[in-house]
């Protein structure tokens, strides 16, 4: 197969959106498809202003930015995924949801699309066994913000191909990545070293070692880090997190990745993060 220039993104979300922007941003044509209208509006305007971003610091032209935008053709539902060469699922971050979108995409796309799921850390290879194709499926987990964060860690499931692994890898640097190629193994590497380390953390707030804003001063002036844990927490998304941990318990059996009592309590008591403007901190705009 040579390479791929046309992209169904399936979720119209943060990650979606930048997944949609940064193909698009690279020449490829893209479907982004959402069966929430108001995602897909949402989506139009994140990726304009992000582009607007870009145009103004001089890392695109005025009619890159432009041409990019036209390239991402919106759409409300699954079948208009089936014309791409490559599918990259970013969806809500559950197993069941993820394995009925898989299943639905392999009876819609036909025999030879790649399929990719941008998930976190559920199994590449569970998620590939709702297709009829696991050779042609690979994880690319691009990280938020998906315009400025050079990583994709590609990762191989159990039978993924050489090929399947060569293209996207080719891909991931035509976007303008830097792919890292890791196991399917849970959490993969990213999160299983991240997401300890928030929890860790949490752990140090839970248990009176210090407050939320001593823990992210520590890492970002002891470490160099953008930002502290609990910063980074609130804007990946305390859900995210506590279901990431849960896989990594699941998975590992060990008990080393039991998720905070704290984090749980947040995220019952709705308290996500930036997303509902409350988290580790506040957010009034
Ligand atoms: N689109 C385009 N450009 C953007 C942007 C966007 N959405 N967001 C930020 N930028 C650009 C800005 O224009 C700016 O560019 P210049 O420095 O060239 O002018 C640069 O990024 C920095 O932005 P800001 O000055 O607004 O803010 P900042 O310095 O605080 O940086 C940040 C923001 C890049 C998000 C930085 O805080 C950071 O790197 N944070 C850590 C992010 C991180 O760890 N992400 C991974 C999360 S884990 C994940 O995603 C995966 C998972 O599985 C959980």
């Amino acid at each position: 197969m040579g390479g791929i220039e046309r992209i169904s993104v399936i979720g119209a979300g943060t990650m979606g959106s930048g997944i949609a922007q940064v193909c698009a941003a690279a020449g490829k044509q893209v479907t982004l498809i959402d069966t929430g209208p108001a995602q897909l509006e949402a989506a139009r305007v994140k990726v304009q202003d992000s582009l607007r971003r870009m145009v103004k610091k001089g890392a695109l032209t005025q009619a890159d930015a432009e041409a990019a935008l036209t390239r991402i053709r919106p759409a409300p539902e699954l079948a208009a995924a089936k014309d791409a060469q490559l599918v990259i699922e970013a969806i809500f971050e559950k197993e069941s949801i993820k394995l009925d979108t898989w299943h639905a995409l392999e009876s819609l796309c036909p025999p030879g699309v790649l399929f990719a799921s941008n998930t976190s850390s559920i199994s590449i290879t569970k998620l590939a066994s709702a297709t009829q194709r696991p050779e042609l499926f690979i994880g690319m987990h691009f990280f938020n913000p998906v315009p400025v964060m050079k990583l994709v860690e590609v990762i191989r499931g159990n039978k993924t191909s050489a090929e399947t692994n060569r293209i996207v890898v080719e891909l991931s640097r035509e976007l303008g990545k830097s792919p890292v190629e890791v196991n399917d193994y849970p959490g993969f590497v990213s999160n299983r070293v991240l997401m300890p380390l928030i929890n860790e953390a949490i752990f140090a707030v839970f248990e009176g070692v210090a407050t939320p804003e001593a823990v992210d001063e520590v890492f970002k002036l002891g470490m160099a880090h953008p930002m502290g844990p609990l910063t980074l927490a609130d804007f990946i998304g305390l859900d995210v997190c506590l279901d990431i941990m849960n896989v990594l318990h699941e998975g590992f059996g060990d008990p080393k990745y039991r998720p905070c009592p704290l984090l749980k309590q947040m995220v019952a008591a709705g308290k996500l993060g930036r997303k509902t403007k409350h988290g580790f901190y506040a957010y009034n705009d």
